[in-house]
């Protein structure tokens, strides 16, 4: 792989000399060049920003001195074999977040070009130069959510993760497979000699006893637990990504509060976009979180949720006028998570949340709603000729058995 690196600051990319990505480049593995941005501004004082038009604080870098470092390094491989052109990779605060699976993605490149930023940023129509004149793939990239003072750090931590899933950059490639991000989970703990150390006068810890078993199984559960206790404790967002929902028993049901109601309003909103645009949907797109709170004294409204989100809900009341009618509302699955049946498992949980007494069903939806009328059809449910209940509507009921 090729990696071009262009920085007003090029000593700070000497640590790509040291240790695996230094050797890397020493097998041949890897070739990266380091460019100075000021060699490419020509006046005196090889100038590379200037204050920015609109006003506002800082500097931005000039569009002319990034222009002539990309032409020129896009043209030192115009006599490459393989035709390829290099990926262009900007790294800033305002980027796509660098995981683990970008990693992947920019180790099948066979050649990238780095853009470290300085200052404010780079005229923004270096961005456009690259991916229109020059014909690049140019990706904003971000360490994270914090700022640094320039790209260079983040190249230096991008090159890394990238260069050692290259083959050969890494001795034992199987030490790349378990690992932290791998497979959405953070790496079980490790241990080594001796399996008992004094840390301290009169304290000794010891490595924990499944791992002297020689039990593999063992051992490989007990980790596989670590992992799953890691990733709660310190990143449940990842665990959350990770849990498979394919039903809604692998949901967690409870009765919405007025705490739901924030979460409950986003949800409505995502789930009925299509619906509020064509028929308003009765003021549901407009609803505050105190008008849905208080829908929840007139209704028994059930949330699910899984790994802590709010995905899906649905709602069910007695008729204020015909208490022998089970009315069924706002039944909603997040939109990642429908086509998997969850809905038609909703709706026959909301029927069987209907009191003794209830001998029918009822519920409401689009006109215009073909999948939610399809879905209601065969469960059972009729169309009630003419309008329903709102403008734009139908209502339908099902007899109970
Ligand atoms: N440059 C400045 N802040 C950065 C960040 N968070 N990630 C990548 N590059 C940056």
């Amino acid at each position: 792989m090729r990696i071009d690196v262009v920085s007003i600051f090029p000593e700070y990319l000497a640590p790509l000399d040291l240790s695996l990505i230094g050797k890397a480049r020493r097998d041949g593995l890897l070739d990266v060049r380091v460019h100075d941005l000021r060699e490419f501004a020509h006046d005196r004082h090889r100038t590379v920003d200037d204050t920015p038009y609109g006003g506002g604080a800082g500097m931005v870098m000039k569009p002319q001195p990034w222009a002539e470092a990309l032409d020129a390094v896009v043209r030192s491989g115009a006599g490459r074999a393989d035709g390829a052109r290099p990926r262009l990779v900007v790294p800033g605060p305002g980027g796509t977040p660098f995981t683990q699976a970008m990693a992947r993605e920019l180790a099948q490149e066979p050649w990238l070009a780095f853009a470290c930023g300085r200052y404010e940023g780079i005229d923004e129509r270096v961005y456009e130069h690259a991916a229109q004149d020059l014909g690049l793939r140019v990706d904003v990239v971000s360490l994270g959510d914090y700022v640094l003072n320039g790209g260079e750090v983040a190249v230096l931590a991008v090159t890394e993760a990238v260069a050692r899933l290259l083959p050969g950059v890494i001795g034992n490639a199987e030490s790349l497979v378990e690992e932290s991000h791998e497979d959405g989970l953070l790496e079980y703990p490790v241990y080594t000699k001796p399996a008992s150390w004094e840390s301290a006068p009169g304290t000794t810890r010891d490595v924990p006893r499944v791992l002297l078993s020689g039990d593999h199984r063992a051992i490989a559960q007990w980790r596989h637990q670590q992992r799953l206790e890691r990733t709660a404790a310190r990143r449940p967002d990842l665990l959350h990504a990770s849990q498979p929902v394919g039903a809604l028993a692998d949901l967690d049901l409870a009765l919405a509060t007025a705490a739901d109601a924030p979460e409950l309003m986003v949800l409505t909103r995502a789930c009925w976009v299509g619906e509020i645009a064509r028929y308003g949907m009765f003021g549901a797109g407009e609803e505050s979180v105190e008008q849905v709170a208080d829908d929840l004294t007139r209704w028994q409204t059930w949330v699910f949720r899984s790994g802590g989100r709010l995905v899906a809900s649905v709602r069910g009341r007695l008729d204020p006028q015909d208490p022998a009618t089970w009315q069924i509302g706002r039944l909603m699955v997040a939109p990642d998570l429908q086509h998997r049946g969850i809905g038609r498992e909703l709706l026959a949980f909301a029927e069987a949340q209907a009191p003794a007494g209830a001998t029918a069903y009822w519920l409401n939806t689009g006109a215009g709603s073909d999948r939610n009328l399809r879905i209601y059809r065969k469960a059972g449910y009729r169309v009630r000729p003419g309008e329903g209940s709102f403008p734009g509507t139908v209502d339908l009921t099902k007899r109970r058995r």
